[in-house]
């Protein structure tokens, strides 16, 4: 590790005494009038081969003091501010990610300024639902499988949009969102940052987070640069563990996993990120197929790719491709990564890879030139730097608080409410308990521990609304003998007991039982939450679980002692009013759930699933229906769907277009989300059961009723033939409106 140090500091050293000093006067790549492509070519013209390769340099921001034991990440730690400083001052470095917050993104772009060249650096961070990483106070919104709950895509442009402000005023211009990775083993720890299992869902989910944060070409000052990652398969790795092989048919890549991304790049997502995973034998950030020929040649792809950390040493350290960390850097730059996320070495090696004539240079100006592209899109020659006493304005602000309230309703999922024991009567005695109740696990993932008073947790919540008997439990693993005890005691002298059980993803607690890099080898309760449960259920009140997680849960074997369950997902800072709103009816609950919650051992369950999964066997133990299937979600009214209007016969360029009625037909105001499946019944290859294909929200008063109005496209009825040729094969179709009807048409 030294060894790499004093490298990369020579390495500086050398580059400061011989560097290019020539300051031109004619620097017309700094006129905002030429246009950027102009600009670009200027630049690049003036450019040396080390200040190109540094735009591809990516590097962490704060002196963190961690000890990985991993020689290469901590070189990248390692790296001091006085080795940045010289590294900026030079101009080798393109970007960087874990800033922590806008003093010191000021500070890192003055040292850009100083540079012979000046140009600004892309100052990058994971803000998946709200800008929660890298600033001490943010608004936090819910995770993103609660975002994807609410099967609202205004919502989710909306977050977007007030996540890519918070990070402009702080100087942050690109996100590392969205995820497009796609569930298919719920014991990944890492599926509460993603928008479920369903191809369409996420689509749509990413669609509009794109079009939050980039706008349409992210060059209004309040866009950011979004990122669609990980490509790919990462959600069906092996045993549900981060980063481990994905073998999968190219059918189900072409089918399932890869729609999400291809939409990502026509709606014009600037950059992407490769999987950890290797997928058939070629870990994703090697493979040239994948980045280059699919990804730029196929499907278009304009931006530029990024690394993830320490994938491209991974190469050779995990995946053995390559016996040398060069060999990784030329492995991952000829496939087709333009920028190393965090580390050292790779400038050295790029360069003598190049100046060796195994890299030819035309490939450098090719990642180069989208880099500058966007930053000079993103209008970062001109104004680099944010106002340090406007940032309040932004940040957390009245209007994001309101929209974290309204996201974190519509992410909660009522998946069951016997007897009607929900909304609950004003007047009731509440004993309130579990793990979750009172804890910040309600940000999820990639948040950072919030001041508590910016953050109504399920407790607080609850206690503005009256008699709130508390039992603080400390921790998912912290539930002691005693507290069991007095959890049964206590129920007995309320009217109802709430408990609040699941997961806790937050990445600073030490004790965190899901998220990134910390997978579930089963989907039950962890510690002694059913113990917990199962002693208050025999107080013989009605019980009421809230479940706070990211990553589906299991509840199989305590569900029938729980009158209600509420999946909150991890709703963000309002998550105690969001809770207290569904609980006391003041919110009609709307979500649904955006993947099948599996019974433990069926890791593999989701509802499009192929018409022989289930026709033979069966688990001796348990049955091979879910606990809850896609698109369950309960509502305190009722509503019914009528008048079907559906054309019984299109030809194969046609679109199919549907009308239905919704009415409310209970007693409370509502929002119902209409699903609309297809099912090809007779194929001469093998098709799910059923496909989401559209779906849309309406809003109803007790009574009231509207027309919906649906269209489907030729596409959504063609399929992969034998030959893997897209075609659409005539016959009969069904279409399915959530659980409550099915209408057949025939493409002729
Ligand atoms: C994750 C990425 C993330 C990156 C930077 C990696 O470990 O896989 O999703 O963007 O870290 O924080």
């Amino acid at each position: 590790m030294l060894k790499s140090i004093s490298i990369i500091i020579s390495l500086l050293l050398l580059v400061s005494c011989s560097g290019n000093n020539d300051t031109t006067q004619t620097e017309d790549y700094l006129n905002p009038e030429l246009p950027v492509d102009k600009r670009v070519e200027i630049l690049l013209g003036m450019m040396t081969l080390e200040e190109k390769i540094g735009q591809m340099c990516q590097y962490v921001g704060e002196a963190a003091q961690v000890e990985t034991g991993n020689t290469d990440e901590m070189v990248g730690y390692k790296l001091g501010i006085e080795d940045k400083k010289l590294l900026i001052e030079n101009g080798l470095v393109g970007s960087f990610l874990k800033v922590p917050g806008y003093k010191e993104a000021n500070y890192l772009q003055e040292l850009a300024l100083n540079s012979r060249l000046k140009i600004p650096l892309l100052i990058a961070t994971d803000a998946i639902h709200g800008h929660a990483m890298d600033i001490p106070v943010s608004t936090v919104f819910p995770s993103p499988i609660g975002i994807a709950s609410s099967f609202d895509t205004l919502l989710a442009k909306k977050i977007a949009i007030a996540t890519a402000k918070e990070m402009r005023a702080t100087g942050f211009h690109w996100t590392f969102s969205p995820n497009l990775d796609l569930v298919r083993d719920s014991r990944w720890g890492r599926t509460g940052e993603t928008y479920g299992e369903d191809p369409f869902l996420i689509t749509q989910m990413g669609i509009a987070m794109i079009k939050g944060y980039q706008g349409n070409d992210f060059s209004e000052k309040h866009n950011v640069l979004a990122c669609a990652k990980h490509l790919v398969a990462g959600g069906i790795a092996e045993n549900g563990l981060n980063g481990a092989p994905a073998d999968i048919s190219e059918r189900t890549l072409e089918e399932i996993f890869y729609p999400p991304f291809v939409k990502a790049i026509e709606n014009k997502v600037y950059t992407v990120m490769p999987a950890h995973n290797e997928v058939n034998g070629i870990p994703c950030h090697a493979d040239k197929n994948m980045l280059t020929n699919m990804l730029r040649n196929k499907w278009g792809f304009e931006g530029f790719v990024i690394s993830d950390w320490q994938d491209i040493e991974r190469l050779y350290s995990v995946h053995k491709i390559s016996d040398s960390r060069i060999g990784a850097d030329k492995a991952a730059v000829e496939a087709g990564v333009d920028m190393h996320m965090h580390g050292g070495q790779f400038l050295d090696n790029v360069k003598a890879l190049v100046e060796d004539g195994i890299i030819p240079l035309s490939r450098i100006d090719d990642a180069v030139k989208k880099i500058l592209t966007a930053k000079f899109r993103l209008g970062l020659f001109e104004n680099r730097f944010v106002d340090e006493n406007k940032v309040y304005e932004t940040v957390l602000n009245s209007s994001h608080k309101e929209l974290a309230l309204e996201a974190a309703r519509k992410s909660i999922v009522l998946l069951k409410n016997d007897k009607n024991v929900l909304p609950l009567a004003k007047n009731k005695k509440i004993f309130l308990t579990g793990p979750n109740a009172n804890d910040q696990s309600v940000l999820g993932d990639w948040a950072r521990i919030q001041p508590d008073s910016n953050l109504v947790t399920i407790y607080k919540g609850l206690k503005k609304e009256g008699s709130v008997d508390y039992l603080d439990c400390k921790g998912i693993t912290k539930i002691t003998d005693n507290m069991i005890k007095s959890a049964r005691e206590r129920a007995k002298k309320a009217d109802v007991s709430i408990i609040v059980v699941g997961e806790n993803s937050l990445r600073e607690n030490p004790d965190r039982t899901s998220g990134e890099n910390i997978d579930r080898a089963s989907l039950q309760l962890q510690g002694r939450q059913e113990e917990l449960i199962n002693a208050v259920a025999s107080a013989g009140k009605p019980v009421i679980v809230v479940l706070v997680n990211g990553a589906p849960i299991s509840l199989e074997k305590c569900i029938d002692k729980i009158d209600a369950i509420i999946e909150a997902w991890e709703p963000g800072i309002m998550a105690g009013t969001a809770v207290a709103d569904v609980i006391y009816g003041r919110y009609n609950p709307s979500g649904r759930l955006p993947i099948t919650l599996a019974k433990d051992g069926q890791q593999r369950v989701y509802y499009n699933h192929k018409p022989s999964s289930y026709h033979r066997g069966k688990f001796k133990f348990t049955t091979t229906t879910p606990l809850y299937e896609f698109g369950h979600g309960l509502s305190y009214t009722t509503f019914v769907y009528d008048n079907f209007t559906m054309t019984d016969t299109i030809s194969m360029a046609e679109n199919l277009n549907i009308t239905l009625d919704v009415k409310n037909t209970g007693k409370y105001a509502g929002e119902e989300t209409v699903l609309v499946y297809l099912n090809d019944v007779v194929s001469s290859v093998t098709r799910p059961v059923r496909e989401l294909k559209a779906f849309q929200k309406v809003y109803l008063n007790p009574g009231d009723k509207e027309t919906l109005t649906f269209t489907l496209s030729p596409e959504d009825f063609s399929m992969l033939n034998s030959e893997m040729i897209r075609i659409t094969e005539p016959g009969e179709f069904k279409v399915l409106f959530g659980n409550q009807a099915a209408k057949s048409f025939w493409v002729k």
